[in-house]
């Protein structure tokens, strides 16, 4: 047996006469009068191949085994198919059943079985319809991103996942050293001689890649991540996991508006290549998880992205008149009601802040003359509010060690991240997007555990 095959894919878009063999797994069997049908499918393509088989053509105790969920193999000839929706079927004479699934306990509901239900059952669940086409546009969607930026010749640079620094300096992060303890929010280590530690320091899985990626731009002008992240944040969301991937670009010699056309013309970039190369699997998206996905992402991909400050954004919603939960005020974190207001009802496509107040934003920030803000920029969509979080960052030594002090934040961890500033320090910008909250906006999936094969969340590790 050999890894090279011909994928459902290929035989569907094959000419009828031809001999195969068709592998995969049995999704339905219908029997009527002397022929039976059978839907196959090996998760290359929405679409299954439907296998007839008329009696005779295979032994019958051989044909009792093809249940739904059994692994088969079906040789025979490529016709033209009568039915509807499919250009040709395969007529078969030969089977292999490779492994059986008895119908008494494969866990069969057809239709209805809800997604919470089938994230406990991993061998089911990636057989489906909705799951085989997220995983499909999940691959297509790490394709084109890496597409994208090797056209625009950013360098791909991979940045620790075991690290020594908070780089969101928010501290939500999981610790991988055995001897760590936390006192006051401070992170020590148990044993008297930190050389008894395995890493001699207290150690964590990364938050973001970005202040190693920072220190590579400053050598290598564009660069880019793609990679884990986790965050021991308590978010029981939609829209939250504690180990999601993130792409990180990072650029010298750019500002906040060149960051900003780089996030808007990557996003409308990877959609549109979505578009064109996941077409049947976001067609069944749009029929049976988000009316209007299609229409929405063409929109996307088409018109400019709204661009506003922070302080716009705030005077927009102080006005609007709505019953939000969370109140509103110059200063307060803007809540997914209040993105999603801006973006669904005021604007109606993403919306690109800037400019937030400095004391709801991360230490590295750029700070603005006024004062008070500093040069951040979120972009906002329809649905899913925050799906990239960027900056321009400080570059200024003095400015830069001041903020960190001013946060109780200790210097001596970020000496090495000063040194960028101390030696050939030059302006420069990034920005982080969520990999699964960019494809809840492509695939119109309500919940970020659904886009991943095996999500992690509070309480949730299993597989
Ligand atoms: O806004 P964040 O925290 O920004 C950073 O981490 C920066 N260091 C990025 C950079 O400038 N290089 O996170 C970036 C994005 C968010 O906009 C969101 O899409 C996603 O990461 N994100 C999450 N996705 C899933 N689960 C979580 N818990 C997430 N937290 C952030
Ligand atoms: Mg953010």
């Amino acid at each position: 047996m050999d890894y090279r095959r011909t994928y459902l894919r290929d035989l569907l878009a094959s000419e009828p006469g031809v001999e195969v063999s068709a592998y995969g797994w049995v999704k339905t069997r219908r029997d009527s009068k002397g022929i039976h049908f059978v839907q196959i499918n090996d998760g290359s393509c929405f679409a299954d191949l439907q296998v007839v088989v008329t009696e005779g053509a295979i032994p019958e105790a051989a044909m009792r085994q093809v249940t739904t969920g059994a692994c088969v193999r079906f040789d025979g000839k490529l016709v033209a198919s009568p039915a509807a929706g499919q250009a040709v079927e395969l007529a078969a004479d030969g089977l292999e059943v490779y492994g059986s699934a008895d119908p008494a306990t494969y866990p069969m509901q057809k239709k209805g079985a809800s997604f919470e239900f089938l994230r406990e059952i991993a061998h089911f669940r990636a057989r489906g319809n909705t799951f085989g086409a997220v995983f499909r546009v999940r691959n297509a969607a790490s394709d084109a991103v890496h597409r994208f930026f090797q056209d625009r010749g950013f360098l791909y640079i991979h940045t620790p996942i075991i690290t020594a620094s908070d780089a969101e300096g928010a501290g939500a992060m999981f610790a991988v050293s055995p001897n760590l303890t936390v006192e006051d929010g401070k992170y020590a280590l148990k044993v008297s001689d930190p050389a008894d530690d395995f890493f001699g320091k207290p150690a964590f899985l990364t938050v973001s890649g970005q202040l190693e990626a920072e220190t590579l731009a400053l050598a290598m002008t564009n660069v880019y991540t793609f990679g884990p992240t986790f965050r021991a944040e308590n978010s029981n969301s939609t829209r939250h996991l504690a180990e999601f991937w993130m792409i990180e670009p990072e650029m010298a010699f750019c500002d906040i508006v060149g960051n900003m056309n780089l996030a808007e013309e990557f996003l409308k970039d990877v959609i549109g290549t979505l578009l064109d190369r996941c077409a049947a699997d976001l067609e069944f998206f749009n029929k049976r998880i988000e009316p209007d996905l299609l229409a929405t992402l063409g929109h996307v991909v088409e018109s400019p992205f709204e661009r506003m400050t922070y302080t716009e954004a705030i005077r927009l919603l102080e006005a609007s008149g709505e019953p939000f939960e969370f109140p509103v005020f110059w200063g307060a974190d803007l809540q997914s009601e209040h993105e999603r207001w801006l973006t669904e009802k005021k604007v109606g496509r993403p919306v690109i802040l800037t400019d937030y107040p400095k004391q709801i934003k991360a230490f590295y920030m750029k700070q603005n003359d006024d004062g008070k803000t500093v040069r951040a920029m979120d972009v906002l969509a329809p649905r899913i509010g925050e799906i990239i979080g960027g900056s321009q960052r400080e570059e200024r030594l003095d400015v830069l060690s001041a903020r960190i002090r001013e946060m109780g934040m200790d210097p001596d961890h970020y000496g090495w991240y000063l040194d960028l500033r101390r030696f050939g320090s030059a302006p420069h910008a990034g920005f982080g997007l969520g990999f699964e909250r960019l494809l809840l906006y492509v695939t119109g999936m309500k919940n970020i555990r659904d886009v991943i094969p095996y999500h992690r969340a509070p309480g949730q590790a299993d597989f």
